[in-house]
């Protein structure tokens, strides 16, 4: 391209120069749940909490440039427009695909640059983005939509977006009237109430001499096992089924503090306690005599408990202080994070932020000797890998002493499922008929 040709933006690829121009599309990044998409115009202004950004000031800059505000109170980042970003900000007008399901379908039908595909419906057009990208820049996308102004709405993002030359988009009902293709695609894609109607003119739209890979996206177990038996009675074979769930992995680093340390903590909490639990009881009007007199003896008596134990701990903390001086001690930052480690000998719970809690810090036996100190897990991300039975447990490993950062421990820990059931995807492939012949006879 010659230095003075404008390069069309497009979501197929990024532009050579990486510069925002007058006219480009660009994604406003806030924060992970805070995007939108605009496009750069001289003379226009983007607002938000941050306060008010002159789109003239974007002009020039390059893509992935942090941007303070005017304020001084925050700042946003100027993200280059990409099939995933798409996915993220654009005008739902129908359900979409999203990046999981994207990303696992295009790999399962083998999608690669210089491929010809068929996708119905169109829909929002969140999944046609990521299938023009990977075929691009010579393969072609054959999409359907029966619903007109969806057509139309797909049609100008198409145009606006740069991928028009690498999609032919069609209002039409694929069902009643098939896609009209014939040894045309190398692989289909079906995101429609019955798919099972479309795989016969799916079949037919497959390059005959060539293995080719369909996939088709519904919510329903009986919507599926229609399209089995289509898929079967027009001879595709490998038939599998698949749901695709997310579940993401929080990484966070926790401290680590030595026997003393925790019994320190433990016991300025326990004093915290104890000093807060005769106000609360005060404070209770409503308690009869009696009831007040119970729960005066029951304080009583937990605190005579609890010098003991104090004492006994001390008496324990000379001994194993002796025994095992530099045993680690784990400590969670909250009550969900590490109150089920896996135990080891040395490995000791001790809660930070709950300061009403009441387990003694000594989890399980204490050790013995320095050598038996299974210390807790290492510093590095790698070596703290999420337990398969507990979803958060860290993976202790005895490590050297001395590769071991005394202050800090990273876990892993697996919250709850994030996104539950969306849609059965299932995949078959599409065979060339090939020629049977009899062995001649010798
Ligand atoms: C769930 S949406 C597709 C979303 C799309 N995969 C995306 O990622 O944006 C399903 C679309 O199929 C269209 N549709 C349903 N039946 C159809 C048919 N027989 N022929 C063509 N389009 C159809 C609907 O109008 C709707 O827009």
């Amino acid at each position: 391209m010659s230095d003075t040709a404008v390069e069309k933006q497009s979501f197929a690829r990024y532009k050579s120069n990486n510069t925002i121009e007058d006219g480009d599309l660009v994604v406003i990044y806030l924060s992970r749940e805070n995007m939108s998409i605009i496009r750069v115009k001289y003379g226009e202004y983007f607002n938000c909490k941050f306060g008010v950004y002159k789109h003239a000031d974007m002009i020039g800059l390059e893509y992935g440039t942090k941007l303070g505000s005017n304020t001084g109170r925050g700042f946003l980042y100027l993200l280059y427009p990409t099939p995933e970003l798409w996915t993220l900000v654009l005008p739902h007008r129908t359900q979409i695909l999203y990046i999981a399901d994207i990303s696992f379908v295009m790999n399962f039908l083998n999608l690669k640059p210089g491929m010809s595909m068929i996708e119905s419906g169109t829909g929002s057009g969140s999944f046609s983005h990521s299938i023009v990208r990977t075929i691009a820049p010579t393969g072609h996308l054959y999409t359907f939509e029966y619903h007109q102004e969806r057509v139309n709405a797909a049609r100008k993002e198409f145009e606006l977006h740069g991928l028009s030359d690498m999609v032919t988009l069609q209002c039409r009902d694929v069902c009643k009237d098939g896609f009209d293709l014939e040894d045309k695609v190398d692989a289909a894609f079906l995101d429609l109430p019955a798919p099972w109607e479309a795989v016969a003119s799916a079949k037919r739209a497959f390059k005959q001499n060539k293995i080719g890979k369909i996939c088709t996206f519904s919510p329903c177990i009986e919507q599926i096992s229609r399209t089995v038996t289509a898929l079967n009675e027009q001879g595709f074979v490998d038939i599998q089924m698949y749901e695709c769930l997310i579940r993401f992995n929080e990484i966070r680093v926790i401290p680590m503090w030595t026997i003393d340390e925790a019994m320190e903590r433990q016991r300025a909490v326990e004093k915290k306690r104890k000093r807060a639990q005769p106000r609360a009881t005060r404070d209770r009007k409503d308690n009869t005599p009696i009831e007040q007199q119970q729960q005066q003896q029951q304080q009583q008596q937990q605190q005579q408990e609890q010098e003991q134990e104090n004492n006994n701990e001390e008496n324990e903390e000379g001994s194993s202080k002796n025994k095992n001086k530099s045993a680690k001690v784990e400590a969670s930052v909250d009550d969900n994070n590490l109150s089920s480690a896996t135990a080891t000998p040395a490995s000791i719970s001790a809660s930070e932020t709950d300061e009403e809690a009441s387990a003694t810090p000594l989890a399980s036996s204490t050790p013995t000797t320095a050598s038996e100190a299974t210390l807790a897990s290492s510093s590095t991300s790698s070596a703290a890998s999420a337990s398969g039975t507990t979803p958060w447990a860290i993976t202790q490993e005895a490590e050297p002493r001395d590769k071991i950062d005394p202050k800090n421990v990273v876990v892993t820990r697996l919250p709850v499922e994030q996104r539950g059931h969306t849609s059965y995807l299932m995949f078959a492939t599409f065979t060339p008929v090939v020629q049977q012949t009899t062995a001649a006879k010798v």
